[in-house]
């Protein structure tokens, strides 16, 4: 099935640490077809605002036909995000993307800051041993709960506030990943080093990419990032984050 632009309603928000918001909404269209590490692109209000903001699945709920998302306020969208309340209608296209391939082997899930949500929904949507590993700038450890309850979860934080201070390496070493399977999603200087990482040590690894985006459908090439192989439409070594991604082997791509 397409993706489809909808009006959602807002269920609920809250504030789950400084800037950082979990937003329900109801989406029936969109919730049914929609898998983990897939994104919807939400409408701002302001006419201003022509393009919508991509925001990742955190959680799907098919059998209410709901969708959680979790973002932290970034600018003057995501701002006006955070103002909403329950019963507020807002439009949503998607779902878009690929989203993660679901393997059968122990799973390591390693999300920095803001990739961290779109690894709940992964989370739950693996059928196998799984350990998360979560990078956070302070002891504000959102959603850290949610993901103990699937697995045993490893964090690092940027001051040392909680957890291994430093960065996610060094947690995901202590995990031992032999046989194992890397998902990440997060800053792109953590996703170069899990690529380096993975590679360095034989290891498959999935890693959900960022970029801005305009169109958010394959249309505009705004959001492309540089590919081992050729594309081969356009012949160039290309890919698009948002029609061929944001979910890519870590070997397909250049970052
Ligand atoms: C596939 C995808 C999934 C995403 N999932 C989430 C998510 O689950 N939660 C979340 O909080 N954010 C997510 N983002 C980032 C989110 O889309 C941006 O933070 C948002 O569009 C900013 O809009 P704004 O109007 O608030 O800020 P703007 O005023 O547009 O920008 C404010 C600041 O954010 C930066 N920014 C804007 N867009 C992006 C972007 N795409 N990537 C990185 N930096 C950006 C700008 O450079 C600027 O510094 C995702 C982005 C992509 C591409
Ligand atoms: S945003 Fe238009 S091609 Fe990706």
């Amino acid at each position: 099935m397409a993706q489809v632009k909808i009006e959602a309603v807002v269920k609920s928000q809250e504030m789950l640490a400084d800037g950082v918001y979990s937003m329900v909404l109801s989406a029936p269209e969109i919730a049914r077809q929609a898998k983990a590490g897939q994104f919807v692109s939400v409408y701002t209000k302001d006419s201003s605002r022509l393009l919508p903001r991509p925001i990742s699945l955190c959680g799907i709920d098919k059998e209410k036909g709901e969708l959680r998302l979790v973002y932290r306020v970034a600018g003057a969208g995501t701002e006006e995000f955070s103002r909403y309340e329950a019963g507020e209608k807002v439009q949503v296209m998607g779902p878009l993307g690929n989203g993660f391939p679901l393997k059968e082997k122990k799973a390591i899930l390693i999300g920095g800051g803001i990739g961290i949500p779109p690894m709940l929904g992964l989370m739950k949507a693996l059928d196998c041993e799984r350990t998360a590993v979560l990078g956070y700038r302070d002891s504000q450890l959102f959603l850290k709960d949610e993901f103990e309850a699937f697995g045993p979860v490893s964090v690092a934080t940027e001051d040392g506030s909680a957890g291994t201070k430093g960065n996610v390496l060094d947690a995901i070493r202590a995990n031992g990943v032999e046989g194992a399977v890397i998902y990440a999603c997060g800053p792109t200087p953590m996703l170069r080093a899990i690529k380096a990482y993975a590679a360095e040590n034989g290891i498959e690894c999935y890693i959900s990419l960022e970029e801005r985006m305009a169109c958010g459908i394959g249309a505009c090439l705004a959001c492309v990032c540089q590919s081992k192989e050729v594309d081969h439409h356009s012949n160039v070594h290309n890919k698009r984050i948002c029609k061929d991604g944001p979910v890519f082997a870590a070997e397909e791509v250049e970052i």
